[in-house]
């Protein structure tokens, strides 16, 4: 999808009575404490992702639909706005710019590293080391295991 229609997306962006149903059976309480803390455009985006490869791939791929669910949670470090997204997106393009401005601009640093902020968090969360690699790698260029393909095409495509 493309990020004009993700930033479109995203501000109008809601949660179902059938997600909480579909979270509540998929989640322990742990978990959805932690989910609970991103905003509504990322929880939508990351339940979407979820349903994409439940639709695609079945359900028996468990650590991949967690992994779904929790591989922006790195997010969760600062406040990250659809504007601040597309602010970050665009600088990202002009690399020296988006390294200077990376350490004091403290959203730029959890955007550019939520991967890795992410796996951190998944491990505090309980989960396990399968889930915690597929979040860390979640945005590797050309990555060879196959959980994270899957993810990136979902990722990409919601
Ligand atoms: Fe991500």
């Amino acid at each position: 999808m493309n990020r004009i229609k993700q930033y479109f997306k995203a501000k109008k962006a809601k949660i179902y009575e059938e997600d909480y149903k579909f979270l509540m059976n998929f989640l322990n309480e742990k978990e959805l404490e932690y989910f609970n803390k991103l905003p509504v455009y990322e929880k939508r985006h990351s339940l979407d992702v979820c349903y994409y490869l439940i639709d695609k791939y079945g359900v028996e791929e468990y650590d991949l639909l967690k992994a779904a669910i929790f591989h922006d949670i790195g997010k969760i470090k600062a406040k990250i706005t659809p504007t601040k997204k597309a602010i970050a997106v665009i600088l990202k393009k002009i690399p020296f710019l988006a390294n200077l401005l990376e350490r004091p601009v403290y959203f730029l640093k959890v955007y550019y590293n939520h991967a890795e902020y992410g796996a951190e968090i998944c491990k505090e969360i309980g989960l396990n080391e399968r889930i915690v690699g597929i979040v860390r790698h979640h945005h590797d260029n050309n990555p060879k295991d196959e959980n994270i393909i899957k993810l990136q095409e979902a990722d990409e495509k919601n």
